[in-house]
């Protein structure tokens, strides 16, 4: 790789600003100053440092996010904020999205990461990784939803949902459900209650296969994946 495109991957500053860098002789590679930017590197052999500082080449970030209502899931919006507005300015170099959407009022767990294949393994609806949600819903929520839920509840378009797991925790005025769904069609969990005569009035991600919401990050917090969070979203990308 390019030694300017893995520094200004990394956050050291845009094409230009590191060209200033190399001018100002502020860049070494493997102990030696460098002053040509198109120089090749190798980002695992060469040892590269700027100001002195050894630069550590990270291709990949994984963030799990407690997502806050009132953030889009989408990385530019002309109106609304997104979830992107929540990150600091240290990992925007590396260009994370969001894994799959959640509507704006809904909470909870979302995976924020540049990396495509992993975002296709957890979200294509062929690899039926589980997705839970916890829900409170107007109404009393039946044996007769979860019968529904379980054979495939038919959506106000026709479309006939795979089968969901409903659980009842609470049956009431105001129902508290966990329901564990493999699709994520637009406004599915509430399309799915929908179907069944229910309004869902609360809708938190809880975890999406192994991957649980830390229940330490606070609305809007968000964290890098630790390494058994990582390992097994690694042993998702192996099935490719
Ligand atoms: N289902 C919904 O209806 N909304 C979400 O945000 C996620 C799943």
């Amino acid at each position: 790789m390019r030694l300017d495109k893995l520094l200004s991957n990394m956050g050291i500053g845009s094409r230009k600003d590191v060209k200033m860098l190399l001018k100002k002789k502020q860049v070494t590679v493997n102990g030696t100053v460098v002053k040509d930017s198109s120089m090749k590197v190798d980002s695992d052999a060469d040892d590269i440092k700027v100001k002195g500082e050894i630069i550590t080449y990270q291709q990949y970030i994984y963030l799990m996010m407690n997502k806050a209502p009132g953030h889009v899931s989408a990385t530019t919006d002309t109106r609304e904020k997104t979830v992107i507005d929540l990150l600091r300015e240290d990992v925007l170099h590396f260009k994370p999205f969001p894994v799959g959407r959640l509507d704006k009022d809904t909470e909870g767990l979302l995976l924020l990461t540049n990396d495509g294949d992993l975002a296709h393994q957890l979200v294509s609806p062929k690899k039926n990784v589980g997705k839970t949600y916890y829900a409170t819903i107007a109404g009393f929520v039946t044996d007769e939803d979860v019968t529904a839920f379980q054979e495939g509840v038919v959506l106000e378009d026709g479309y006939k949902a795979k089968p969901g797991e409903l659980r009842i925790l609470q049956s009431g005025d105001i129902s508290e459900i966990e329901v564990t769904i493999t699709e994520g069609k637009f406004h599915q969990v509430k399309r799915m209650f929908e179907a069944v005569g229910k309004k869902v009035t609360y809708l938190k991600r809880l975890s999406m296969g192994d991957l649980k919401l830390d229940d330490t990050l606070k609305l809007g917090e968000y964290r890098e994946l630790t390494d058994n969070e990582l390992a097994y979203c690694m042993s998702l990308k192996d099935t490719l």
